[in-house]
This record gives C-alpha cells, sequence and structure tokens, in this order.
C-alpha cells in the first residue's frame, strides 16, 4: 500500500455520517429524496449515508470522471455511466459526493441537473478543499473540511487503490512526488 497517514479514524466517520443523516432526517421530513451518487469515489460514503436516512430514498448513480491516475484535475469533465433513467421533475435531489476541490465536476453536475427541473437540488459531500476552488460552488452539506492534501481512502483512491480503506488518510507526498 502507498504511504499514508491516517487523517479521520472510521469511528470519526461513523459519527459525522449519523450526524449528518441526522440533519437530512429533519431538513427533508415529510418528503421523499432522490440521491444520485457518484462513483466511484462516493460510494461507500453514500452507502453508509442512506442508511442513516430515514425519510424514503430512491438512489441512483452517476459516473463523472476528470482525473484519470493524476492528482490534478484535468479540467475536462467525462460523463461516463449514468443509472438515472426516472424523470426527476420535482423530485428531491441531493448529490452525494467525496470530495468538492475545484469545483469543476460540481458545476457541471449541477447545470445538468437543474436541466431536469427538481424541486429542489442540494450537494452533499464528505470532503470540501474549499482552498482549491477555481468555482463559486458551496456544498449544503460537508463532512469534513481539509487543507490541500491528496486524501484517500474510505471511497476516494490514488490510481484506483486505497477506496477500499476504513479510514480517510492523506497521502504521502513521496507517493506521487516519485519520478517527478
Ligand atoms: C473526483 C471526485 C469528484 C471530482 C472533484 O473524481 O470524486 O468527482 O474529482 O474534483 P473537482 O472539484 O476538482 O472537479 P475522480 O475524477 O477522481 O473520479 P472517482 O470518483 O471515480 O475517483
Amino acid at each position: 500500500m502507498v504511504k499514508h497517514q491516517v487523517l479521520f479514524s472510521e469511528e470519526r466517520i461513523a459519527e459525522r455520517v449519523q450526524q449528518i443523516g441526522a440533519q437530512l432526517n429533519q431538513d427533508y421530513a415529510g418528503k421523499e429524496l432522490d440521491v444520485i451518487c457518484i462513483l466511484k469515489g462516493s460510494v461507500i460514503f453514500a452507502a453508509d449515508l442512506v442508511r442513516r436516512i430515514t425519510v424514503p430514498v430512491r438512489l441512483h448513480f452517476l459516473q463523472i470522471s476528470s482525473y484519470g491516475d493524476d492528482v490534478e484535475s484535468s479540467g475536462t469533465i467525462n460523463l461516463r455511466f449514468s443509472s438515472v433513467t426516472e424523470d426527476l421533475v420535482n423530485r428531491n435531489v441531493l448529490v452525494v459526493e467525496d470530495i468538492l476541490d475545484t469545483g469543476i465536476t460540481m458545476d457541471y453536475l449541477l447545470k445538468q441537473l437543474r436541466e431536469e427541473n427538481p424541486a429542489s437540488l442540494r450537494i452533499c459531500v464528505l470532503l470540501d478543499k474549499p482552498s482549491r476552488r477555481k468555482i463559486g460552488v458551496k456544498a449544503d452539506y460537508v463532512g469534513f473540511e481539509i487543507e490541500d492534501h491528496f486524501a484517500i481512502g474510505y471511497g476516494l483512491d490514488y490510481q484506483e487503490l486505497g477506496r477500499s480503506l476504513r479510514y480517510i488518510a492523506v497521502l504521502d507526498p513521496s507517493e506521487y512526488e516519485k519520478g517527478t
């Protein structure tokens, strides 16, 4: 495994996911929720989060990618897969992402989803890196705000590895400085 240091333990993540779930239950009381899990990074967060939500949930998946195997966003968005076969008109849509970095991906997603005329459209991210923002996107629900670290674990990868770690960690910079 690549060198890394734990940033948020499994217990800390579980506690935060439970808190966000409670907030969602309050905010969407009496409503139904359409959760859109953005693959691949948010799959573990979304799986844990939806099980904390007590209002009725429909679960959808979208795969979108801008990073490839790089540590920096390429800035080019690719929509690779969508399980959204239903109409989102008048639905309460919650986009669940692992990380909000430059905001380029989320800005693209929001533009696409607004065209569906949902009743509401909100964003829930596990990690927020506000210092990296290039487009003014704000998340409605944030797990943890972090510095400009490359995070892995709990769904997040470095070159496709590390997603299955039970905690969130910071990748040691020596890993991506290798060969540069
Ligand atoms: C990551 C992450 C977001 C995006 C955020 O996806 O899941 O979708 O980058 O970056 P931005 O705010 O700078 O646009 P990635 O391309 O790594 O795909 P993955 O989730 O499949 O690992």
